[in-house]
């Protein structure tokens, strides 16, 4: 049995105050909660979120990070920083990522080596464009995505991962794709994984992003090939989160 995932991503949002208001009340409520639970929010937070979510089982995650190590890289975070900072998860091409920041294949794929080679968990996302859905070729963009990690670090780097898949025209438009939509494309992620490493497909964690929100989210995760999920800006209210985080069951 897969345990379910719920990650808050909590974008470029909150100041001290606010993120301390957030995670006082995701830790009030999450007592019981069977789904891992996972918050990421902002570099500058990480230390203080770090600190009050300390024995409360939930767990840190960043929302990025640099593909090297140390030194003279202005601005950037390494891997190590983040571990060093009790961060177990890193989100690797989140589509903001590759359509505002430039990040293509090849760099999501050497970020996802950085976050394993630091003993990161990455998130990593796929999905595709409205346009690229239109045009009928969502699992060919899917499967260039994933080619690139699968080339650079093999089928089995996925034990130590989580994918999440994530349709661009759902992310944050308050358009969410349907549980069948979903199960479609997550069925397509796991066949295509299992085609090389059957325990690897059965084991692997793929969440659903795009939208999800209390209302949606317990028949989403209730699909087969959903195992829990990514959310924005639901993941800024703690009732909302929380109730994403029970909805697994
Ligand atoms: P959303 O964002 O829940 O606001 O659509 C999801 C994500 O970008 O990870």
């Amino acid at each position: 049995m897969r345990q379910v995932m719920v990650a808050g991503n909590w974008k470029m949002n909150g100041s001290r105050d606010s993120v301390r208001q957030l995670i006082d009340g995701i830790k009030t409520g999450v007592s019981g909660v069977k789904a891992e639970v996972v918050v990421c929010p902002s570099y500058v937070f990480i230390p203080g979120v770090a600190d009050a979510i300390a024995g409360s089982g939930i767990q840190l995650g960043a929302q990025n990070m640099c593909d090297q190590d140390a030194g003279a890289f202005t601005g950037e975070v390494s891997g190590a920083m983040l571990k060093d900072f009790g961060v177990n998860y890193v989100i690797v091409g989140h589509s903001e990522r590759r359509s505002l920041y430039g990040e293509t294949d090849g760099v999501t794929a050497v970020k996802y080596t950085a976050a394993l080679r630091h003993g990161l968990k990455p998130i990593f996302c796929i999905g595709e464009t409205l346009e690229e859905r239109e045009s009928g070729i969502t699992e060919s963009v899917i499967a260039r995505q994933l080619d690139a990690i699968l080339e650079a670090e093999g089928v089995a780097s996925l034990a130590n991962a989580v994918l999440a898949y994530e349709p661009v025209w759902a992310i944050g438009t308050g358009k969410t794709a349907t549980p069948a939509q979903a199960q479609e494309i997550h069925a397509f992620i796991r066949n295509k994984i299992a085609g090389l490493d059957v325990g690897i497909a059965v084991g692997l964690r793929i969440l659903y992003g795009g939208s999800m929100n209390p209302g949606n989210a317990a028949e989403l995760i209730a699909q087969p090939d959903i195992d829990g999920g990514l959310i924005g800006g639901a993941s800024l209210k703690a009732d909302d989160f929380l109730t994403i985080c029970k909805a697994g069951g």
